[in-house]
């Protein structure tokens, strides 16, 4: 009776049931951070004064904050670096590869678990495993002590048959699946992949299917491990790393949805949200200013051979910027030794190095009121650091046949793409650990790296100003802004909170210091999009005590309670409407309450009920003043 999802997780058990909504702790194998995370990750571990990590690989990767137009990332670099050697991880230096991609090909492997300081750590779920995006402090914990928390998830089966036609890609498969199920529709959920349609998809098109789930809200997303799976890690030279994994045949879910592959038609997500889906031939004209291909979502090598073979003797379109990222060092070197790196450069494409880049705003920003079509994940308003460019997701076969084009279209026909035997490692941009005896002892902290806010043990009670009323779906994105400007400051807070929810006010820092810090009241869906702490780590620093909405994003959730800050629900999402932005409003008792999960806030005369579903370490976490003080208080 046993689905794929519930076996890694009784395989890494270490305490509770698996019920869905229990909290349970995991084993954790391995860990990843990215550098815009990363930073605040190893601030963390210094802060909690170990000198050792418990888990069997930690990899820190250098991918997203590549611009170096100033100190402030090479800082970072140089920092995260340091920490890497110090406390015994593979360090991935700049130019190796977006972290999801070069851990799929190097380090993830079926059976394992994984937790990562980015949201899109599942894609790793492609090969089997058991990945899970997760707040950087929950990293750091896991990289601390070996273990994590998680609520135990349901299980959604996406029953799979039929074989994917030429020209469509795993990447229209999740957009079909984001079509039917919305943004919120995997949260609180494990998405688990099965049927007869799996052998046919290879491990990138899985990995790409997995990468998105976490925009469907998914905890994570996991393929079977089999003989596709086995033959991807001969390929990457790691075939000893693999064990089959299969749902028995009598698996239980807690719900189910069939999808046809061979019905499967190229398609888009149209703005602002991955969930807006329609297939090409529907959408009408549309004309594209710019095409970005890469991603993690998109950036494999079958990917890159498809677009190459698109592009051949073609001519990018002359009102089209084209830029292609491939996702690895291994990836690039491969193109560039096979010849589809110059018929991608003859056809008038823009080579960026092995990063994240675009995606994350890191250059490339569009022309004002741009279309730029992306082989991305996500489309969310000014992502890619133009407000009003309209962004558009899609497949890479898509995107390269647009950029030819110079509107949205597909490419009249697409061969399958044959994989080299064996792939060359770039395994010099890996650095490894020394020995433990002679690893350094101290951190390099340049002039970026400011400490880690902390925060403070629950006060009983508070009068505080409502400081911003919003609605549904704010992004983490809105919250901590990712541009390229601001990226640099993910180690430096009291820089990095001028911004704080700057897409939705022009003043939240202003307010906040004006109040004395306050509470934000959102609608549903609240702290959505990536796993970034900092999304909690700003409000924190200015005084936010309490989040109040309809309902939350799981690891923003996790993340507030983290930073010691409330996340409470309304009992009734109707009585949203009674509050209002700038009126004064009052909690008390709040030890009690955190312990019962019953609040009360009141707002003139009303008296509205919250309420806050925490598991016995979150109370004791939000009473002591967030996890780094409760991790401390033990370690003491
Ligand atoms: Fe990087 Fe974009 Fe993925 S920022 S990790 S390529 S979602």
């Amino acid at each position: 009776m046993t689905s794929i999802a519930y076996q890694l997780l009784e395989s890494h058990l270490l305490e509770g049931t698996l019920s869905p909504g229990e909290e349970i702790k995991l084993k954790i194998d391995q860990t990843l951070t990215q550098d815009s995370t990363g930073t605040m990750v190893y601030l963390q571990l210094e802060a909690m004064g170990i000198d050792d990590i418990q888990t069997e690989l930690s990899v820190a990767y250098i991918d997203h904050n590549m611009l170096q137009t100033g100190f402030e990332n090479p800082d970072d670099h140089e920092f995260i670096q340091s920490a890497a050697a110090k406390y015994g991880l593979v360090f991935s230096k700049p130019g190796g590869g977006i972290c999801h991609q070069v851990q799929l090909e190097q380090f993830a492997a079926p059976g394992k678990t994984l937790v990562g300081s980015d949201s899109h750590t599942p894609t790793a779920g492609g090969l089997g495993a058991l990945a899970i995006g997760a707040g950087g402090l929950d990293v750091a914990v896991a990289m601390a002590s070996g273990f994590y928390f998680l609520k135990v998830p349901k299980v959604l089966n996406v029953r799979l048959r039929g074989k994917l036609k030429p020209g469509t890609n795993g990447k229209d498969v999740i957009l079909a699946i984001l079509g039917k199920k919305t943004v919120k529709g995997g949260t609180g959920y494990i998405v688990e992949y099965s049927g007869d349609g799996v052998k046919n998809l290879s491990v990138t098109d899985r990995a790409t299917i997995c990468n998105m789930g976490a925009e469907l809200g998914a905890t994570t997303s996991v393929f079977p491990s089999d003989e596709v799976t086995r033959a991807f890690l001969k390929r990457h030279g790691r075939e000893e790393a693999f064990v089959p994994l299969a749902a028995t045949e009598d698996a239980v879910y807690d719900e189910v949805l069939d999808i046809d592959l061979s019905a499967i038609e190229p398609a888009v997500a149209k703005p602002h949200l991955p969930d807006q889906y329609e297939k090409v031939k529907d959408l009408g004209m549309v004309k594209v200013d710019q095409v970005a291909i890469g991603s993690c979502t998109n950036s494999s090598y079958t990917d890159m051979m498809k677009v190459a073979q698109i592009l051949k003797g073609k001519k990018v379109h002359e009102d089209v910027s084209l830029v292609i990222s491939p996702g690895s060092a291994t990836i690039l070197n491969a193109l560039s030794k096979n010849g589809a790196l110059a018929i991608m450069i003859e056809a008038g494409a823009r080579i960026l190095e092995s990063a994240c880049g675009p995606c994350i705003g890191m250059g490339q920003a569009p022309k004002s009121g741009a279309v730029s079509l992306r082989s991305f994940n996500r489309n969310f308003k000014g992502r890619s650091g133009t407000k009003d460019a309209k962004i558009y997701l899609a497949g890479p076969e898509t995107c390269a046949a647009s950029a030819i084009a110079g509107y949205i279209t597909t490419p009249d026909s697409v061969d399958a793409v044959e994989e080299p035997d064996h792939y060359e490692h770039a395994t010099n941009y890996l650095i490894y650990p020394k020995e433990k005896a002679a690893r350094p002892k101290d951190v390099k902290m340049g002039p970026n790296i400011k400490p880690f806010p902390m925060a403070h043990p629950l006060e009983d009670g508070f009068e505080k100003t409502i400081l911003l009323k919003a609605s549904d779906n704010v992004t983490t994105d809105d919250i901590c802004p990712s541009t390229a400007k601001l990226l640099p400051y993910r180690s430096n807070i009291p820089e990095l909170s001028k911004h704080a929810f700057s897409t939705l006010v022009d003043d939240f820092k202003a307010r906040a210091e004006k109040h004395g810090g306050g509470i934000v009241v959102g609608g549903d869906n609240y702290g959505q999009g990536s796993s970034r702490e900092h999304a909690a780590l700003l409000p924190l620093y200015l005084g936010v005590k309490a989040i109040v909405a309809k309902s939350f994003a799981r690891i923003h959730r996790s993340n507030l309670i983290n930073m010691g800050i409330l996340p409470l629900v309304f009992k009734d999402p109707a009585d949203y409407d009674k509050l209002k932005e700038g009126e004064t409003i009052a909690m008390k008792d709040l030890k009690a309450s955190v312990k019962s999960g019953e609040f009360i806030l009141t707002a003139g005369r009303e008296d509205i009920p919250l309420v806050g579903d925490f598991s016995e370490r979150e109370k004791a976490m939000l009473l002591e003043g967030g996890y780094l003080n409760y991790t401390k208080n033990r370690r003491a």
